[in-house]
């Protein structure tokens, strides 16, 4: 349990029970404002993410993507349906609940990055066990063994504005893995990135899910979704498509598909 790769089978769920979904929704919307001028950004989305499955949610812009994510990360509240995180009813929860909540069940990664400048790599992955409560050296060892897993060991010390995009990212990656979380939720995590820098976050998002993350992607890149085992859209704020890729406990497809061309051929003939 050293890494934050390992496979944790989630606090409080009695040997044999099933585990409740990672993401369960109901018949949600959301709507902006009133009257006239009303906005419905989800108008009834069902949708149930077991843990360990990997989901791009795809749709162009003003489909209800962010709108979802915020909902999703108990960001904001939906006006009406019912979500459940982990089994917790999000609804009834106050802001402090909420806030405990995001802080143990969903790790963030977002399109610009939002590390702390001033603050070294380790200082920003360090940060959510510091609201976590986790204490001095347990936290060292976390925060370290996050960077090591994103493949930055030799920057930890480094400031945002020393690293490149690609590193950043692979930074915030760190801090939203550093807690173990149920979920790890990331809008658009390669928009500001070039290629090679998004198949290596990509990657990283491959192995993590290949180890047992939840992770729920939004982009509007089809090579990005390619990645995930499970492809969702919208279009104006109803899921339209909800097609599975490969099996919740099967590898990612990229991943599998290297193991595949791993695999040495028995060459005949000759
Ligand atoms: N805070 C807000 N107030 C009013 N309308 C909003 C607000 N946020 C989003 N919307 C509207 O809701 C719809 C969905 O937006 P959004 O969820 O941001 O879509 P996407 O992320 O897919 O581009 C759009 O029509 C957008 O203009
Ligand atoms: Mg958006």
């Amino acid at each position: 349990m050293s890494t934050g790769f390992a496979h944790g089978t989630g606090g409080g769920v009695a040997p044999g029970a099933v585990r409740p979904s990672a993401v369960h929704i109901s018949g949600l919307t959301k709507v902006y404002g009133e009257g006239e001028s009303a906005v419905h950004a989800l108008r009834g989305v069902d949708l149930d993410v077991p843990h360990g499955d990997y989901v791009a949610i795809m749709g162009a812009s003003g489909s209800g993507k962010s709108t979802m994510m915020n909902i999703i990360g108990c960001l904001d509240v939906p006006t009406g349906g019912g979500y459940r995180l982990d089994g917790i009813e999000i609804g009834s929860l106050d802001e402090a609940q909420l806030s405990i909540v995001r802080n143990r069940k969903i790790g963030f990664v977002f399109q610009s990055f939002n590390l702390l400048p001033r603050t070294s790599a380790f200082e920003n992955v360090e940060l959510p066990l510091v609201y976590g409560g986790v204490r001095g050296a347990e936290r060292r060892r976390r925060a370290l063994a996050a960077l090591e897993l994103v493949g930055l060991s030799d920057r930890v010390d480094h400031l945002p504005n020393q690293l490149s995009g690609g590193q950043q990212q692979r930074v915030a990656v760190a801090r939203a893995l550093v807690n173990a979380p149920s979920l790890i939720l990331a809008d658009e995590p390669t928009g500001n990135l070039d290629t090679h820098s998004s198949y290596e976050v990509m990657g990283l998002f491959d192995r993590l899910n290949a180890v047992g993350r939840t992770i729920v992607v939004i982009t509007h890149e089809e090579d990005i979704a390619e990645h995930a085992k499970r492809f969702v859209r919208l279009v104006d704020g109803r899921i339209v498509e909800d097609r599975r890729l490969s099996p919740v406990d099967g590898l990612p497809p990229k991943l599998g598909a290297a193991e595949r061309d791993r695999t040495p051929r028995v060459v005949t003939g000759g």
